[in-house]
């Protein structure tokens, strides 16, 4: 593929919406622009699932003035998974004897594209593995605030909500210690604690319980009692939505499953607080922050990474790469094979340096 010939690359955005996914887009729209040969951007709406119905419209320049602080994506996404006989709602009528890999190939074809770009998380990038093989030209790129992708040290999106979650846990601090109580915060995270570590750590949580760790509930009382009679008559409680006691990580999935569609609290975040309650005979309140961990504006450092990361992928397709990942390895914005990202999780090791960090300052995970 030589650098002269006109290019056409499809553009989506795809999976659950993070800040820098516009910055992302503007980087590679106007990377692309700056090609030789007059190659253009085509952003498909909605992820997946406008390649599927062939909803798109040509993004120049003029498209992405504008959009590099903005939150959300100018693009829509959802959480249309091609390869799978079910969406995550409910199957309709119109997904009824669709064979939904074979129209994205067609709108693949109709639209003339030398490469498609998809900006998305684990899931994301597994259907792009699985199109790759199918015969389509695709590069990745991460995106996750709970940074679980496999392959990249950070994905954009991660480092904004740390800082928004960090921000909530201060301001939970306040109001902990006004009132003498213990205040559980639930963040999102369901496999994978990186959010919740690393904002526990910035926000001085002195509980933290994440997937990676199953938390004994005898611990975490004793952690919180420790410290009242330290003299610290509140304690701050970080819960990835994702954590598990030691008596669920002993049960099989499907059994774990069941049990939690059961539990009589709305989440996790829930139960963490009550056990406390009980175990501690202490005041608890429980925040679970939500969506508002995923929306508004890109930091600083997510703008640069995301706009690294967009340019970077316009330069790969320039090269007539394809079936690749943009990562960051050892610091540096580089690319692996798609198929090895495909299915896999980033989890926090149970050997991470953070980890050891945060017992240094008496950090409890609830294991010990
Ligand atoms: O995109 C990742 C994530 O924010 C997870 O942390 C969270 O569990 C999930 O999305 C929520 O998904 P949805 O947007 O489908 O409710």
């Amino acid at each position: 593929m030589g650098t002269a010939k006109a290019l056409t690359f499809g553009i989506l955005t795809s999976g659950g919406d993070c800040p820098g996914l516009n910055a992302a887009i503007r980087g590679v729209v106007k990377a692309t622009a700056g090609m030789q040969g007059g190659s253009i951007a085509i952003g498909i709406a909605d992820g997946y699932r406008g390649l599927i119905e062939g909803r798109s419209r040509t993004l120049g320049p003029e498209d992405v003035s504008d959009i590099l602080t903005r939150g959300g994506t100018i693009l829509g996404s959802s959480r249309e998974k091609p390869f799978e006989l079910r969406d995550d709602g409910p199957r309709t009528d119109a997904d009824e004897g669709m064979d939904k890999p074979e129209l994205i190939k067609d709108t693949y074809k109709k639209l003339g594209l030398d490469c498609l770009v998809v900006l998305g998380g684990n899931g994301t990038q597994t259907t792009a593995s699985l199109l790759q093989d199918e015969g389509l030209r695709v590069i990745g790129l991460p995106k996750t605030i709970d940074n679980d992708l496999w392959g990249t040290e950070v994905s954009f999106g991660f480092h904004s909500a740390v800082g928004i979650a960090t921000e909530a846990i201060d301001r939970l601090h306040s109001t902990a210690s006004s009132h003498n109580r213990v205040m559980v915060i639930e963040l999102m995270g369901h496999k994978a604690g990186w959010l919740s570590l690393y904002s526990g750590i910035a926000g001085g949580g002195d509980v933290i319980l994440l997937p990676e760790i199953p938390y004994e509930r005898e611990a975490v009382a004793r952690s919180i009692l420790r410290r009242a009679k330290a003299g610290k008559r509140f304690s701050i409680v970080v819960v990835a939505e994702g954590a598990l006691s030691a008596f669920e990580a002993a049960m099989d999935k499907k059994d774990r499953k069941k049990a939690r569609a059961a539990m009589s609290w709305p989440s996790i975040g829930y139960r963490v607080a009550a056990e406390i309650a009980e175990d501690t005979a202490m005041e608890t309140r429980v925040t679970v922050l939500g969506y508002l961990q995923r929306g508004g504006i890109p930091s600083a450092y997510d703008r640069i990474l995301a706009t690294a990361f967009g340019s970077a992928a316009a330069e790969l397709m320039r090269e007539g790469e394809s079936g690749r990942m943009i990562a960051m390895r050892d610091g540096a914005i580089t690319s692996l094979p798609l198929a090895e990202v495909a299915g896999k999780t980033r989890k926090v090791p149970k050997d991470h340096e953070i980890l050891e960090t945060a017992r240094r300052v008496g950090t409890s995970f609830g294991d010990e």
